[in-house]
């Protein structure tokens, strides 16, 4: 789930990402009567480890909500292959192949942002190419779906299109992004710091254009109800917002989102990545 920098990271601005608690969960098998799933990732994944089988998804994460659910099943389903079919691949070629499979997918509108931290767990930098990961913190979460539906390529093309007509405009908003990500990185350990960076985040991105109604309503019904500071996450145009909270409000945040006709998820970090949870 981005913190800081969606949009941004897509012209080699950085982002901050961070890996969060639901989890999605591949079961594979090695069979020898496959059936053909219908998600290109998935189809994707078996066709870059060069093997056939079946596959079992339970998803704990929205799908098309702008968590990287996506990113989660495809580096879940490849680790799910290198396990049952003893591939003996490491964490960064399930990251890279995952980040191929988005890539493809999404028709080159991909950063490597979301396969990185599904695949390690924890914070995440990343700038163009390259990942750092940052230290882990600890931070109260409430993502607030919107339920309403967006496409990332669509989103992606609409800033891309934006950014040719009015670069003039664009490209300074670009540019704050990136301030505000870069500043951010010193803060991460200070939840108040980093809410007023959440919410200018948020404000850039509305100037780029990717709000949405719902999604303004559910970052102020955060903010009233006591979060440090909230903003969309993700590709924006319905999906998902964050707030980070006081430990003490989570639950009153959470219900100020629920009154707003979206889901709350109250969440923290994950810092294992992808993981073999049992045989089964
Ligand atoms: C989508 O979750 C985030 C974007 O920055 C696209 C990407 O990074 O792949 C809009």
């Amino acid at each position: 789930m981005f913190l800081f920098g969606e949009h941004a990271v897509v012209y080699g601005k950085p982002g901050i990402a961070m890996a969060i608690k639901p989890r999605v969960f591949v079961t594979v098998r090695n069979t020898t009567r496959p059936q053909r799933a219908r998600s290109p990732y998935i189809d994707g994944c078996f066709d870059v480890m060069g093997v056939t089988g079946s596959v079992y998804i339970n998803s704990q994460i929205p799908s098309s909500s702008g968590l990287g659910s996506s990113a989660a099943v495809t580096v879940a389903t490849l680790s799910a292959i290198n396990d049952e079919f003893g591939k003996n691949k490491t964490r960064e070629e399930i990251a890279n192949m995952a980040f191929e499979i988005e890539k493809q997918v999404q028709k080159g509108r991909a950063s490597p942002t979301d396969t990185t931290v599904s695949a390690y767990g924890g914070i995440v930098l990343i700038t163009g190419n390259s990942r750092r990961r940052l230290p882990p913190q600890n931070m109260h979460l409430v993502i607030g779906d919107t339920l309403v539906s967006h496409t990332t390529s669509k989103m992606v093309e609409q800033v891309s299109e934006f950014k040719r007509l009015h670069p003039e405009i664009v490209d300074p908003v670009l540019a704050a992004i990136e301030g505000v990500s870069l500043a951010a990185i010193h803060h991460l350990h200070d939840p108040k710091e980093l809410g007023h960076y959440m919410n200018m985040n948020h404000a850039l991105l509305d100037a780029l254009g990717v709000g949405h109604p719902q999604l303004s309503r559910l970052v102020i019904a955060a903010r009233s109800a006591g979060a440090f500071g909230a903003k969309l996450t993700g590709a924006g145009g319905g999906g998902c917002m964050v707030a980070l909270c006081p430990r003490q409000h989570k639950q009153r945040v959470a219900g100020a989102i629920e009154a707003c006709d979206a889901r709350a998820i109250m969440t923290s970090i994950d810092t294992e990545g992808v993981k073999k949870e049992r045989n089964v």
